[in-house]
């Protein structure tokens, strides 16, 4: 699975860890940041569900302070289904029930640990399709008929 992967200042240092963990062996497009340098997260956001929109990459990983602003943005991108997690329970339901695509995380929420439990619960869990493809796809339907 080919996943992208991007963070602002606050999420390097998650980042840099989930790298090395949970993400070992993983196919990873990085779109930084790669250095402590202060940048705006929706810029980030936006290249990184640009890449799951597109199909280049099937999953996506965000990463700011709170995994919040990560979230709003990436969700402005049509076809991403963002969902900001810090806890392993919401992590497996955002794939089984909503089929998100993309995965918020807080570098000031959770520590290193907790994240790498998050990243590699909601790899390895699936969508379970039926009544939840029907929400799914209204969803889709809204982006559809009403773009903004
Ligand atoms: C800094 O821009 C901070 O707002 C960001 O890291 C993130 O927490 C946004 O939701």
């Amino acid at each position: 699975m080919k996943i992208a992967i991007g963070c602002d200042h606050n999420g390097l240092a998650l980042k840099e860890a989930l790298l090395k963990s949970a993400l070992q062996g993983h196919s990873v497009r990085d779109f930084g940041v790669f250095g402590p340098e202060s940048v705006d997260y929706p810029d980030i956001a936006f290249m990184v569900a640009q890449a799951v929109a597109s199909g280049d990459c099937e999953r996506g990983i965000l990463i700011c302070g709170t995994g919040i602003g990560m979230a709003i943005a990436a969700n402005k991108v049509k076809g991403v289904r963002a969902a900001a997690c810090s806890d392993v329970y919401s992590a497996k339901m955002s794939r089984r029930d909503n089929d998100a695509n993309v995965l918020c995380l807080g570098g000031r929420v959770v520590g290193p640990g907790l994240a790498a439990e998050l990243v590699t619960t909601w790899l390895n869990e699936s969508f379970e399709g039926g009544r939840h493809q029907r929400r799914v796809e209204k969803i889709r339907q809204r982006e559809e008929e009403r773009p903004r």
